[in-house]
């Protein structure tokens, strides 16, 4: 069965042909990145229009790599959540249609899901075809957006072990990217930043939550906001009152009033867009170059920061995995491409004889192969009654949880 997939969830476009679940035939991926790093984050406007100017060559160029026309596609499937709103639509808009004129089944697949399914595709360049995972499994989902521990029992069959409480890993890599200068998307930037730096230089807090699967970033986050702090330049003293000064004020409020509108803001996935006006006193000047401050010892402070954060996913994961007994662990999500990540999970595991999966890369990112492979196996293992060419009423769930 060939499903044709697409995914618009947040600023990669991309449509992919699957076979049986698990052979990638095409996977176009156009990325928005360049234009999104200017702002430091991805603007949700920005990013539905630019999905609408990529959809149509982006297909054209997925069917013509996989050598297949129209006719010798079995179903269309298509993220419907989460993510941002506009940028949904537009996938699931363009899904729909195809559908339509096609008269081909429609599957709307979740996000986290699509992430979790990564592990079924036989990675490109791969030389020997593996066994695909064996349940029960539990899967560590850490993107930009969520963080969780999922039970998976069969297809489908999904618990919440336990989730973040506040900010996902990667949205830490990302502001600790952020604050230090080195550019967006942070999780990359920052592991590679690690490489040279001395992760016991600032044993940052770990924060355990004892007795849950749950996680929580935002003190660690603060906490290297204030080390980053520590060696910036104190700000200078304030000018004592004077007329000198009334004028100087007066001249800014009235650049002020003839200001341009601040660009728009960054959001995460799942976040509502913020007001720039409102938020344009508070916002932090972007730096134009990813230059780093000079004197912060940035190798040394990723590398510690990246350590906490894996330390706390590693430990949890393979804890999980022993007590419900899985017969695989899976690593699922943009953080699943951090190596430190991975090396982590795979010393754990290994003590205790739990294989160890993760998508290569470029499948750990947002892409459609995943979402053609969480949709083969709906369509094939459960009696999905979304899977139907006469129902339109698939619509887009912006803040749409995996399992509660
Ligand atoms: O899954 P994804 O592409 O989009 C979401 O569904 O959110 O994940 C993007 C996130 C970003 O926060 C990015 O910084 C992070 O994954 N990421 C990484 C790495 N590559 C991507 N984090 C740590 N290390 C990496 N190598
Ligand atoms: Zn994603």
């Amino acid at each position: 069965m060939n499903v044709l997939a697409i995914e618009t969830s947040c600023d990669e476009t991309s449509a992919a042909i699957v076979q049986d679940g698990r052979e990638v035939l095409a996977n176009v991926v156009a990325s928005q990145i360049d234009i999104h790093q200017k702002y430091g984050g991805v603007v949700p406007e920005v990013a539905s229009r630019q999905h609408i100017l990529y959809i149509t060559p982006v297909l054209s160029e997925t069917l013509e790599t996989a050598g297949l026309d129209w006719s010798e596609i079995d179903a269309i499937a298509v993220t419907n959540g989460p993510g941002l709103a506009g940028a949904l639509l537009v996938g699931v808009n363009v899904a729909k249609a195809i559908a339509f004129a096609r008269e081909k089944p429609l599957i709307g697949v979740n996000h986290l899901e699509s992430h979790i399914y990564a592990n079924w595709l036989i990675p490109p360049d791969s030389e020997e075809v593996e066994a695909p995972p064996k349940f029960p499994i539990i899967c560590l989902v850490v993107s930009g957006g969520h963080t969780e521990i999922v039970l998976i029992e069969g297809h489908g069959e999904y618990r919440l072990l336990g989730k973040t409480q506040d900010d996902a890993a990667g949205e830490a890599f990302d502001k600790v990217a952020r604050v230090m200068n080195l550019g967006y998307p942070g999780g990359p930037l920052v592991e590679k930043a690690a490489l040279d730096g001395d992760a016991l230089k600032y044993p940052f807090t770990r924060s355990w939550l004892k007795g849950t699967y749950d996680f929580s970033f935002s003190g660690l986050k603060t906490a290297v906001m204030r080390k980053v702090l520590e060696f910036q330049a104190p700000p200078p003293k304030p000018v004592p009152y004077s007329g000198a000064a009334e004028a100087e004020r007066e001249k800014i409020a009235k650049n002020k009033a003839t200001l341009q509108p601040p660009r728009p803001l960054p959001v995460k996935r799942g976040e509502k867009a913020r007001d720039p006006w409102e938020e344009a006193e508070e916002e932090k000047p972007q730096s134009k170059a990813q230059e780093p401050e000079s004197g912060l010892p940035v190798a040394d402070i990723a590398a510690s920061f990246q350590a906490a954060v894996v330390e706390v996913l590693a430990t949890k994961t393979v804890q999980a995995a022993q007590e419900y007994g899985a017969n695989h662990i899976l690593i699922a999500g943009g953080v699943a491409a951090n190596k430190a990540l991975r090396a982590a999970i795979l010393e754990r595991a290994e003590k205790l004889n739990i294989p160890v999966s993760f998508p290569p890369p470029s499948l750990c990112t947002d892409n459609a192969a995943m979402v053609a492979a969480a949709a083969y196996f709906k369509l094939t293992t459960l009696d999905n009654p979304t899977a139907n060419s006469k129902d339109w009423s698939l619509d887009i769930h912006p803040s749409w949880e995996l399992v509660r």
